[in-house]
C-alpha cells in the first residue's frame, strides 16, 4: 500500500530532475535574461494576462540588452540584424507560430493566419495588388478616403465649444475607410450616420476578449472543458454584427474594380465564398484598431503642451500646401509635405499600433541571431516598441516625441532600418499604404483647420498603453479633445 505514495514521490522527483536538467543544459542559457525565464514562462504570461506584455519585455531589454530570454524556449530581440534574419531571410522570414491560430475567422485560415510559407505566398499573390501604393493613390480609392477625412473634420466642426471623443470617431473613420476599400459601394458610414454601422464598429473596437483568448492559447485543453465557467470573468471574442455585415457585403456582385472583394471573386483564384468572407473580415478587423489607435495616440500627443510647437509647424506646412493648391481645390496631395511625413513616422515610432512581439519559429537546422546559436523550434521575435527605442545612437532620447529627428538626412538609413511599425519582409503589413494614406489625409483635414487641445477631465492613465492580443489601445478607451478653429487659436497665439 505504502508503495503508491513512494512511487508518486519518485515520479515527481524524476519530473523535477528532468525539468532542472533541461533548464540547466539548455543551449539558450548563454542568452541574458532573468534567472526564472530558464525555468518558467509564468511571469511572462502574468504580464500578458494583465495587458502589460510590451512594457515587460521592453523593461527586460533595457536591463539585459537587445537579446533577452523571456521564457524557457522564447527569446526576444531588438536589433536591425535580428529583424532582418527573423522577418526577411528567404523573403518572408521564419514561419509564424500557432499563436496566429487565435485570429482564424469563420474557422478558416487567411493570409494573416497562414503558417505555411508557400500557402501564404499563393494568397499574397492574389491580394497584394489591391494594396499596392499605385492602387491606393488612384483617384477613386483616394477620393473615398478624402471624403471620409472631410466627414471627420465635420464632426470636429460640430464639436467646437465642447469636445469630441476621438477614440470613437477615429475608429469609425478607420472602419469607414477600410470598408470602402474592401466593399465599395457597400462601405459603411459610421462617422456621420451612426446606427447599425456604428454598432458594428463598437462591437469590434470595444472587444474585451484578451484573457479568454490567451487562456485558450496557453491552455487549450483546459479551455475546452472550462470555457463555460470562464464566460462570466473572461468573455470570448464575439462579433456577430461584424460577421453578418461581411457575409452580406460579400454577396453583392457590384463591387468597384479597386476593391479587395472584386479581386478575391475573380474565378481564376478558386476561392470559395467563406474563404473570401474570412479574408475580408480579417482585413476589416486589421484596419480598424491599428489605424484608429495609431491616430488616436498621435493626436493626443500632438495636443500636449510639450508638443504644441510640432503641432504649430504641422499647421503651417499644411496651410501653405493648401494655399499652393489654390482656393476651392480638394485637399492637397499627401506628398510634398515633409513635416507631415515626419509627424506620421514619429507617431508610428512612439506609438506603433502593433507594439508587441511578432512570434516566429527558428527553422530546422537552427540559426544564429545576434551571435547567439538558437536550436530549431525556439520561439523568437522582435517587438516594434523596443526596436524603436533600444538603440539610442539611432534614436537619441527615444521616449520623447520629436518628429524633427526624421528631417535630419544624417542617420536616415539607420532609422529606416529600425522602423518596424508595419513589420518587415514578405509578411509585413499589406495594408501599409492604405493606412499611411488614411493617416495623412486625416491629419491634413484636421490640422489645416484646427488646433487640438486635451479636454480637462482626461488623464495620462486614460492614454496608457493597454495590450490586446497583438495590438495596443488606450486603457481608458476614450480620448476627449477640444477643437479650436485655426484662426481663433492663431489670434490667441499673438496675445
Ligand atoms: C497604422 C496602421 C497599421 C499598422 C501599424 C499595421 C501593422 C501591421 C503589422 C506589424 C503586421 C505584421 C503582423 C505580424 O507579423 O504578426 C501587419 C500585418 C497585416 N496587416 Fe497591418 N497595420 C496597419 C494597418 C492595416 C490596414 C489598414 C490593413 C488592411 C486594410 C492591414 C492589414 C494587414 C494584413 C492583412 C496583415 C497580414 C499580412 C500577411 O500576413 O501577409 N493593416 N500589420
Amino acid at each position: 500500500m505504502f508503495l503508491t505514495p513512494l512511487l508518486v514521490s519518485l515520479a515527481v522527483l524524476a519530473l523535477v530532475a528532468h525539468a532542472l536538467y533541461q533548464a540547466l543544459s539548455s543551449p539558450l542559457n548563454r542568452i541574458p535574461g532573468p534567472l526564472y525565464s530558464r525555468f518558467t514562462s509564468l511571469v511572462l504570461k502574468w504580464h500578458e494576462f494583465r495587458a502589460h506584455r510590451t512594457r515587460y519585455v521592453h523593461q527586460l531589454h533595457l536591463r539585459y540588452g537587445p537579446a533577452v530570454r523571456i521564457a524557457p524556449s522564447e527569446v526576444a530581440f531588438a536589433s536591425a540584424g535580428a529583424v532582418r534574419e527573423i522577418y526577411c531571410s528567404g523573403g518572408s522570414g521564419f514561419d509564424k507560430t500557432e499563436f496566429y491560430d487565435l485570429f482564424r475567422v469563420y474557422g478558416r485560415r487567411t493570409m494573416f493566419t497562414t503558417l505555411d510559407k508557400d500557402q501564404h505566398a499563393r494568397r499574397k499573390r492574389i491580394i497584394a495588388d489591391r494594396y499596392a501604393n499605385s492602387n491606393i493613390v488612384r483617384p477613386k480609392p483616394l477620393a473615398g478616403i478624402a471624403e471620409r477625412a472631410a466627414k471627420f473634420a465635420q464632426r470636429c466642426t460640430e464639436s467646437v465649444g465642447g469636445c469630441l471623443d476621438i477614440y470613437v470617431c477615429l475608429h469609425a473613420y478607420a472602419f469607414d475607410c477600410v470598408t470602402h476599400h474592401l466593399f465599395h459601394p457597400h462601405g459603411t458610414d459610421s462617422l456621420l450616420q451612426g446606427g447599425k454601422d456604428e454598432a458594428i464598429m463598437r462591437e469590434v473596437t470595444f472587444d474585451d476578449s484578451l484573457q479568454n483568448r490567451l487562456f485558450k492559447h496557453h491552455y487549450p485543453t483546459a479551455h475546452r472543458f472550462l470555457h463555460k465557467l470562464l464566460y462570466p470573468f473572461a468573455k470570448p471574442r464575439e462579433t456577430p454584427l461584424a460577421d453578418h455585415f461581411v457575409l452580406d457585403s460579400c454577396d453583392a456582385d457590384d463591387s468597384a474594380p479597386f476593391t479587395l472583394l472584386d479581386r478575391l471573386r475573380e474565378p481564376a483564384h478558386g476561392l470559395d465564398p467563406l474563404d473570401i468572407a474570412a479574408e475580408c473580415l480579417d482585413h476589416m478587423a486589421a484596419g480598424i484598431d491599428t489605424t484608429g489607435d495609431a491616430l488616436c495616440f498621435l493626436m493626443w500627443e500632438l495636443s500636449q503642451p510639450r508638443s504644441m510647437r510640432y503641432q504649430r509647424e504641422l499647421q503651417r506646412e499644411l496651410r501653405r500646401a493648401r494655399r499652393a493648391a489654390g482656393p476651392g481645390s480638394p485637399a492637397p496631395a499627401a506628398d510634398g509635405t515633409p513635416y507631415l511625413e515626419a509627424v506620421v513616422l514619429e507617431g508610428l515610432r512612439c506609438f506603433p499600433a502593433i507594439p508587441m512581439s511578432l512570434p516566429r519559429y527558428v527553422p530546422p537546422g537552427g540559426r544564429t541571431i545576434d551571435g547567439y546559436r538558437l536550436p530549431a523550434g525556439t520561439i523568437v521575435s522582435c517587438q516594434p516598441y523596443s526596436a524603436h527605442r533600444i538603440d539610442t545612437d539611432v534614436f537619441p532620447n527615444p521616449d520623447a516625441f520629436n518628429p524633427e529627428r526624421w528631417l535630419d538626412p544624417q542617420g536616415d538609413a539607420d532609422r529606416k532600418r529600425l522602423f518596424f511599425a508595419f513589420a518587415n519582409g514578405g509578411r509585413g503589413c499589406v495594408g501599409k499604404h492604405l493606412a499611411l494614406a488614411e493617416m495623412k489625409l486625416l491629419l491634413q483635414a484636421v490640422y489645416s483647420m484646427f488646433t487640438t487641445l486635451p479636454e480637462a477631465t482626461m488623464t495620462e492613465a486614460d492614454m496608457e498603453m493597454s495590450d490586446q492580443l497583438i495590438s495596443s489601445r488606450p486603457a481608458g478607451q476614450r480620448c476627449l479633445l477640444r477643437f479650436v478653429p485655426l484662426h481663433e487659436s492663431e489670434l490667441l497665439d499673438q496675445e
